[in-house]
């Protein structure tokens, strides 16, 4: 979820892909770099931090040519330094290259590159690319020979751009992650997102996986991997530049909403084998959680739903777990011994309740793990370990993406720390893990559907809302709520659905739609804490498959595709989060930017 930019035109590249950046930005990068063809070999200039520090840095350095490529980088390997900034180079500095996504074999590439002399400079999965490419050059192969060859030698999801010295041409290459080209008169653009090039071109030709563009001077040539011509039609862009960063959406929340399909396949790639049934956490191998007795998970807000999550998956394979709130933890922290593990989960990883926990939990002398989206964060560097949840950048300050992401990772973390400390996975993970895989095809699909919408509209008037749900549909029923208060500034509550009839229920009116989670722990009982409420007039609303009893019990319902109970919440709370998204677009709320609230809270 990087940015890219390469541009081949009559002027000089350099402000074309600096602009490209700066348009590039609002995603939110830590480090950015540019490689320009200089007359005299590749021109390489790379920073962490913004754009503006890129810019700064380039100063009065002369770089003028016209074929070049930039990068914004958001760390997946490695956290955001100089080195670790894109473009990568081979040794020689002939081959300059940007990607996107992550390479899941970079590992055994880069010893297989060592053992043939390649010395690497970063941590990054990219700079075997480059090494690839010279290393085929380097055997006799044609420029362009060498770039297919490199590319089929990837396993995982890429868009790269590459450039060789001495020639006016770039590489692009796409497998599940965009790329598109910009076209203008003798003008040829490369980019990750439209928006990157949008002022000087809205003719656009998106690639598809398996494609190959080859672009110079004179046009684009789309080919396949093994070189087959193909066509690729030319498409108009209607954006208004201004707009862009959202694409297509009214708001980055309904953008990140529809994100969850990638940035859970990104989440999840590589760490899981359904087949056999294995989960592969990089830094975690079989053995790594032996030690562990009981785990404590400490987090905010959306975050400590998410920590919820991971709790009862731990409690469910048979690990003593608890999540507590960070901001509680001093007054509250249970006592911590030789076999605690404390979990800090944080989407941005500067969360200052979080970080306080953490060191107290460190003080303490317990093993500490944070599960982050950012690489680089403090809570991050601070933890003995760190998960990474690779979500992308997240813009509007409700949490969604990452929300689906941390409890995904928090579930097969728990069925790691299980395997360990157990012996065995206790959960089924030949059905787990196939679910999971399956998992953001059937999200795409669920995303198509008008439920929400509609529902978001039929109780538009309504005067209080109710979350409730069992088990695993428990944190999803108290996100649900905290979503809905949070953009629409309506009164919203979520309720383990069996303390309804413990006080709530005075609370009930045919005003108060109850939102019902079924996620297949003890749904008949949660069937009957709903219909308690409606028997009170309060229309409830499931969130359950089509072919649930709930469905003929309740006065609407959203659907949400069959799938193992570990999975069932969390498409209920994409399905949450659109009604929540919906019913802030009708009161006309400023979704992204809800007041009183901001998407890092660095204050206790
Ligand atoms: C709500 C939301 C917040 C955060 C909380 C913790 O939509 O985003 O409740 O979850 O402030 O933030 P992180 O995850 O950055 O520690």
């Amino acid at each position: 979820m990087c940015g890219i930019i390469g541009h081949i035109g009559t002027g000089n590249a350099l402000e074309t892909l600096l602009t490209g950046l700066e348009n590039l930005e609002y995603r939110g990068y830590d480090s950015a770099g540019i490689a320009v063809q200089n007359g005299s070999g590749i021109a390489v200039q790379k920073r962490s931090g913004k754009v503006d520090e890129l810019k700064n840095s380039i100063g009065d350095r002369h770089i003028e040519g016209n074929v070049g490529i930039g990068h914004t980088r958001w760390s997946t390997h490695g956290p955001p330094t100089d080195e670790n900034a894109h473009p990568h180079t081979d040794d020689t500095a002939d081959v300059a290259v940007v990607h996107n996504g992550i390479i899941e074999n970079y590992a055994d590439l880069k010893s297989w590159l060592r053992e043939r002399g390649h010395e690497f400079t970063s941590d990054t999965d990219t700079e075997v690319i480059p090494h690839l490419i010279q290393y085929y050059l380097d055997a006799g192969m044609a420029n362009e020979a060498a770039f297919r060859r490199a590319i089929d030698e990837l396993e995982g999801s890429y868009a790269v751009t590459a450039m060789l010295d001495g020639e006016h041409v770039l590489y692009a290459a796409r497998q599940g992650s965009p790329l598109v080209v910009g076209v203008e008169d003798d003008e040829f653009f490369l980019a990750s997102d439209v928006p990157a090039f949008l002022e000087y071109t809205d003719t656009v030709v998106y690639l598809e996986d398996g494609d190959v563009a080859i672009v110079d001077e004179d046009g684009v040539e789309f080919t396949d991997l093994a070189g087959e011509s193909i066509t690729r039609e030319p498409e108009t862009v209607e954006w208004d530049p201004e707009q862009a960063g959202k694409g297509e959406y009214d708001h980055f929340m309904l953008k990140e909403i529809y994100e969850q399909p990638t940035s859970l396949a990104q989440a999840i790639e590589g760490r899981i084998d359904p087949e056999n049934g294995r989960i592969a956490l990089e830094d975690f191998p079989s053995g790594t959680f032996e030690g562990v007795g009981n785990v404590q998970l400490i987090a905010c807000g959306t975050s400590y739903h998410a920590a919820l999550y991971g709790s009862l998956a731990l409690n469910q394979a048979g690990i003593r777990a608890t999540a507590l709130l960070a901001n509680e933890y001093s007054v509250t922290a249970p006592p911590v011994d030789d076999e605690t593990l404390v979990i800090a989960v944080t989407q941005s990883g500067e969360t200052a309740d979080t970080l306080n926990a953490l060191r107290q939990a460190t003080a303490a002398g317990a093993d500490t793990l944070t599960v982050t989206n950012v690489v680089g964060s403090t809570a991050a560097r601070e933890a003995d370990d760190t998960l990474f949840i690779r979500a992308g950048p997240e813009i509007g300050v409700a949490a969604t993406k990452t929300f689906s992401s941390q409890a995904v990772m928090l579930t097969l973390l728990a069925q790691r720390i299980a395997a360990d400390t157990c012996g065995e996975p206790p959960a089924d993970l030949t059905s787990l893990l196939p679910d999971l895989s399956r998992m953001p095809a059937q999200l795409e699909s669920m995303l198509v559907t008008d439920d929400a919408a509609r529902i978001a509209d039929r109780y538009r008037d309504s005067q209080s809302y109710f979350f409730i749900g069992r088990g695993l549909g428990y944190p999803v029923a108290l996100e649900g709520a905290l979503k809905f208060k949070e953009i629409t500034y309506e009164h919203a509550e979520g309720f383990a659905s069996g303390e309804l009839k413990h006080g709530p229920l005075a609370l009930v009116t045919p005003n108060t739609p109850v939102f019902a989670v079924f996620t297949g722990d003890e749904d008949e009982k949660t069937l009957k804490n709903a219909e308690e409420a409606q028997t009170r007039g309060a229309p409830v609303i499931a969130i359950c498959p089509d072919d649930h009893r709930a469905v003929e019990v309740a006065d609407r319902h959203i659907a949400i595709p069959a799938t193992d109970s570990e999975l069932a919440g969390l498409f209920a709370n994409v399905q949450l989060q659109l009604v929540s998204y919906h019913a802030a677009n009708q009161l006309d709320r400023p979704i992204d930017k809800p007041r009183n609230l901001a998407k890092s809270v660095t204050v206790e």
